[in-house]
């Protein structure tokens, strides 16, 4: 991107009083967890999605889908919000109307200091019945699972005995409904819509810069790499979030809104 054009894009972004900002796998990559697609180190380079992302893996196989969220949970139960959470945290005091749509299952948001987060693709921390959908609460603490994973039984629902599944949408299962309509007003809304560290290739969610888009708002990408959609954002910022997010947010709101809150 020129310095001319990010010129123009810090100061648009200071004009705008609402902004919305959808992150991926890649927001959390700078906190050591592994993102889906990026070659060598995503979680599907490695792993089959239809043995472990689908309802019908569940059903044949729950020990061992159980067993890896548990792998993954216990991943970011040792992991720390990085330097683009606290950032982004920051965002809520100088953008009068910020909304905050996730596809990560994370709870590094939260931790970042992020507030109302609308979490598209559910949560590790939210598991539920199979039957009931009664909520389930993890035990306290990290679970003991080896790198990768390895079979273990998904604990049973204290209201009526049914497996517990991973609180987290499968492929071939619908979004959250009040999450999506959510994120489609906030991004059909917005006067700038962020796209961060997402290889926009899973819809809806990718689908969502569509709406702002077709509402006139000004999007910007932030990647590590250049994506197959590039041509759908005004901007295209290429790097780690956790680097260009501060260095932007900084040149647009000053030196205090890279800092953590207190
Ligand atoms: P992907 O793994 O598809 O894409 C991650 C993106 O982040 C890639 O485009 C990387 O180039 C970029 N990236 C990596 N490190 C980065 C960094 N430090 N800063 C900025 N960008 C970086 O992950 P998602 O797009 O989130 O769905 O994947 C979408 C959905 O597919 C996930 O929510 C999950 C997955 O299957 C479900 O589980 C339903």
């Amino acid at each position: 991107m020129s310095s001319s054009e990010y010129e123009k894009l810090i100061a648009a972004a200071r004009r705008a009083t609402s902004v919305t900002v959808l992150t991926g796998a890649g927001f959390s990559a700078e906190s050591r967890i592994p993102t889906f697609r990026d070659k060598q180190t995503g979680l599907w380079e490695k792993f089959d999605v239809m043995d472990l992302a689908t309802p019908q893996a569940f059903e044949r196989d729950p020990s061992l889908v159980w067993g890896w969220y548990e792998w993954r949970r216990a991943l970011v139960k040792k992991a720390q919000p990085n330097a683009a959470h606290r950032a982004l945290a920051t965002l809520e005091k100088y953008v009068p109307q910020l909304t905050l749509i996730t596809q990560n299952v994370d709870d590094l948001h939260e931790r970042g200091g992020s507030q109302g987060i609308i979490h598209l693709h559910g949560s590790l921390e939210r598991p539920r019945c199979v039957h009931c959908e009664e909520p389930y609460a993890h035990p306290e603490g990290i679970p003991d699972v080896p790198q990768g994973g390895a079979r273990v039984e998904p604990p049973r629902c204290l209201a009526c005995g049914c497996r517990v599944r991973p609180g987290v949408v499968w492929f071939g299962e619908p979004l959250p409904e009040l999450e999506w309509l959510a994120a489609v007003t906030a991004a059909s809304s917005c006067e700038v819509f962020f796209s961060i560290g997402t290889s926009s290739l899973v819809q809806p969610a990718a689908s969502l810069v569509e709406h702002a888009r077709g509402a006139g708002a000004l999007t910007v990408q932030v990647n590590l790499n250049s994506t197959d959609c590039d041509m759908l954002f005004d901007f295209a910022i290429q790097g780690a979030a956790g680097e260009e997010l501060p260095r932007l947010f900084r040149a647009v709101w000053g030196a205090e809104a890279e800092t953590p809150r207190s």
